[in-house]
C-alpha cells in the first residue's frame, strides 16, 4: 500500500478507515510534538536540514531528500507490505499460520517488548540533545538530525501498535513513552544504556556503532515475530537504522583518520603529543569503545534466561536472520556458556539452546561488530603502526547476566577487585580523558570544514559534495 502523505499522519496503514484509531493517535501527536520540542534538538529547531523522509516501503528508492524544519518532518507510520504466505518462522508452532491479531495469553508479554524496544528510541534523542552546539561539521550535524527525527520515527512505529492492538493499555503505555526521560533521577528510561550522557561526538559515534546496533539485533529479533504487524514494522525499521550505523562506522573511522595523520606528520605514537596536536590518540579510542561495547551487552539480557527461552518457544521474539538455521524449533539442542565459578575461575556449562538463545543472539551482535574494527584496523596497519582496537571480551564490565560485577581484564580474565580498580584508567574512559575529549569539542560551522579531530567524509549525502550546505543555521 503506497504511503498517504494527505493525512496528518503520514502512513500505508490504511489510517483513515479507522476513524477511532485515527482520533486516538492524533491526541498523541501534539504530545509527541511537545516531548520533541521540550527535550529532542536542542536550538535547532528552526534550522532547515537536509534531510530523508521516508515515501514508500520499497527495497529501492524509499527515500527523498529535501530541506526540513524538524518539527516539520513528517513522523508516520510504514509497515513493510504484508506477505499473505508468511509462516512462523520459529519455535512450538513452527509453520502455522502468523498471526493479524494478538492471542489473548501472549498480550502482556508482546506489549512489554514493544514497550521496551520502543522506550530505548525515544531515549536516544534525549541523550544526544545537546551535540548540535559542538558538531565536528555541518556534514555531521546533518547526520545527527537525521538519526534523531527516525529514532522519533522509530517510537511512532511502537505507539502505532500499542494503539493498534492494545486498547486502552496500549494508550496509556504510549503515554508513559514520552514521561520517562533519560537518565532521570524518578523516571529512568528502562535500560541502562539509555540513560548514560552522551556529552561529546566520540560517544556519539560509539552509541550509534554499537548500541544503534544493538538496535538492528533486537529488531531483526522481533521481525521474526509471529506477531506480524510487529515483524512488519521492524522490518522497514531496519532500513533506516541501517545509516545510524553507518553514522557511527563512519564516524570512527574518520576519527582513526584524522589520528594517523597526525601520527605521521608528527612521527610519533605518543598520547600525549597527539593530544597536543588536537587529534584523539588511539588509547583513547580503545577505552571509549571498552565503554560502549559492554554497555550494549548487557542489553541483551542474561545469557541465560528462562524468558527468552519462552519467548522462542511461543513465537514472540526469535533469533536475527532465523533463516539461516537449520532447527527452528531448537528444543534438543544445547548450547555451551562459559561461566564464573564464583572462586576467580570459570567453568564450562550445557544448558537447553532455547534457554541461551540471548546469548545466540549477543554473539551474532559481536560478529557483526567486528566488521568495522577489521576495517579501522586496516587503515592503522597500512600507515605502518603496531596498535590494533580489539572488542572487549563479553565478560569484560557487565552489569546484567552471570558476569555482572565479576572484574576480568578486556580478554576477560577473571582478577580481584583491587586489581581491576589499579587498572581501570587504562581500560575505560578516565575523568581526564572525559575532559581532553569535552575540550574537543567545539562546533564547525562553515560548510565543507572540518574540526581538527576528525577527518572529512568520503562523500557527501545522496551524491551532494561534502562542502554542501546540509543544515541552513538561521
Ligand atoms: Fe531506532
Ligand atoms: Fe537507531
Amino acid at each position: 500500500m503506497s504511503i498517504n502523505y494527505q493525512d496528518r499522519i503520514p502512513n500505508n496503514v490504511d489510517l483513515g478507515s479507522n476513524r477511532t484509531l485515527q482520533r486516538a493517535l492524533e491526541h498523541w501527536q501534539p504530545e509527541f510534538l511537545k516531548w520533541w520540542e521540550e527535550l529532542g534538538p536542542k536550538d535547532f529547531q528552526v534550522a532547515d536540514v537536509y534531510l530523508r523522509t521516508a515515501t514508500s516501503v520499497d527495497a529501492k528508492g524509499w527515500a527523498t531528500y529535501g530541506y526540513v524544519r524538524m518539527p516539520e518532518y513528517r513522523w508516520g507510520i510504514f509497515l513493510n507490505e504484508r506477505d499473505p504466505n508468511r509462516r512462523i518462522g520459529f519455535g512450538d508452532s513452527f509453520g502455522q499460520e502468523v498471526w493479524q491479531q494478538i492471542p489473548g495469553e501472549y498480550r502482556a508479554t508482546l506489549r512489554r517488548l514493544i514497550v521496551t524496544q520502543g522506550d530505548t528510541e525515544p531515549a536516544s534523542v534525549e541523550q544526544q540533545r545537546m551535540l548540535g552546539h559542538t558538531a565536528p561539521s555541518i556534514y555531521d550535524l546533518r547526520n545527527l538530525f537525521q538519526v534523531n527525527v527516525e529514532e522519533g520515527r522509530h517510537l511512532w512505529a511502537m505507539v502505532y501498535l500499542l494503539h493498534a492492538y492494545f486498547g486502552r493499555d496500549g494508550r496509556e503505555e504510549a503515554e508513559e513513552l514520552l514521561e520517562r526521560h533519560s537518565g532521570d533521577a524518578d523516571k529512568p528510561r528502562i535500560l541502562g544504556t539509555f540513560n548514560e550522557p552522551i556529552r561529546d561526538w566520540l560517544s556519539f559515534f560509539m552509541f550509534t556503532y554499537f548500541t544503534d546496533r544493538d538496535g538492528k539485533f533486537q529488531l531483526k529479533s522481533l521481525a521474526e515475530s509471529s506477531f506480524d504487524p510487529l515483524a512488519r514494522t521492524c522490518q522497514f525499521m531496519l532500513t533506516e537504522e541501517a545509516h545510524h550505523m553507518f553514522v557511527g562506522d563512519t564516524g570512527i573511522n574518520r576519527v582513526v583518520k584524522r589520528t594517523l595523520e597526525v601520527m605521521k606528520e608528527l612521527n610519533t605514537d605518543d598520547p600525549l603529543a597527539i593530544r597536543n596536536a588536537g587529534a584523539i590518540d588511539l588509547p583513547t579510542v580503545q577505552r571509549y569503545l571498552n565503554f560502549w561495547l559492554s554497555s550494549s551487552l548487557d542489553l541483551f539480557g542474561s545469557e541465560t534466561s528462562s524468558n527468552a527461552a519462552s519467548y522462542f518457544a511461543n513465537g514472540l521474539k526469535g533469533r536475527p536472520d532465523e533463516a539461516q538455521y537449520e532447527d527452528h524449533i531448537a528444543n534438543e539442542q544445547s548450547y555451551l556458556l562459559e561461566l564464573p565459578d564464583g572462586q576467580g575461575g570459570t567453568k564450562s556449562e550445557q544448558f537447553p539452546m532455547r534457554n541461551a538463545m540471548n546469548e545466540v543472539t549477543r554473539s551474532s551482535y559481536v560478529r557483526d561488530c567486528e566488521i568495522g574494527l577489521k576495517r579501522w584496523n586496516r587503515l592503522i596497519e597500512k600507515a605502518g603502526h603496531g596498535f590494533r582496537l580489539t572488542l572487549p571480551s563479553t565478560r569484560f564490565r557487565r552489569n546484567i547476566g552471570n558476569w555482572a560485577g565479576v572484574p576480568t581484564t578486556p580478554e576477560g580474565q577473571p582478577i580481584s577487585a583491587e586489581q581491576f580498580g589499579a587498572q581501570r584508567s587504562q581500560w575505560l574512559p578516565s575523568e581526564s580523558d572525559q575532559a581532553y575529549i569535552l575540550s574537543l569539542m567545539q562546533g564547525v560551522s562553515a560548510p565543507g570544514k572540518m574540526a581538527a579531530w576528525i577527518a572529512p567524509p568520503d562523500r557527501g549525502i545522496n551524491n551532494n559534495p561534502v562542502d554542501y550546505e546540509y543544515v541552513k543555521l538561521q
